[in-house]
């Protein structure tokens, strides 16, 4: 079965109870349970990693080259800072879609620039947990040409 990799960045472990006026108040494993069973209705297996450590994002996304077949990627604080992820999603050639709980742009400034937009599929944000949902159907629609 095809696989998608669900990848987090840093503080994600703690959702449920970090900000939750900001990020909701759902784990991230009821969202990956939940992106679980919709990707398997449309023929997906899969994959989740979490980390805060940006290098280990670096090697989740080499990793992913050879047995995924696209990434659904919050890359958390990482997302306005690293030229290293920036780099690694250029390097693989898969399709990743940028994920993001919160609306960045209607928050402080420094959260309005992405490092990553230009070379991910699209962006999804704002929309709490459905963002995730969200970008899991519109990469898998994708995937599917
Ligand atoms: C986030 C937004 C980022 O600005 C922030 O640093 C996060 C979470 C989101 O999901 O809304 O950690 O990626």
């Amino acid at each position: 079965m095809a696989k998608i990799l669900i990848l987090n960045g840093p503080n994600l472990n703690l959702l449920g109870t970090r900000e939750p006026a900001v990020y909701g108040a759902d784990t991230l494993d009821n969202i990956v349970e939940e992106l679980r069973s919709l990707a398997a209705v449309r023929g997906y297996e899969i994959d989740a990693v979490q980390s805060n450590v940006e290098g280990e994002l670096v090697d989740a996304l080499h990793a992913a080259r050879t047995t995924i077949s696209g990434v659904v990627f919050n890359p958390g604080a990482y997302t306005h800072t690293s030229i290293a992820l920036r780099d690694a999603i250029s390097a693989i050639e898969l399709p990743v879609v940028e994920t993001h709980l919160s609306n960045v742009h209607a928050r402080e400034d420094f959260r309005h620039t992405s490092m990553l937009t230009a070379v991910c599929l699209g962006v999804v944000g704002g929309f709490g947990r459905s963002s995730y949902r969200l970008a899991l159907d519109a990469l898998i629609t994708h995937l599917e040409g």
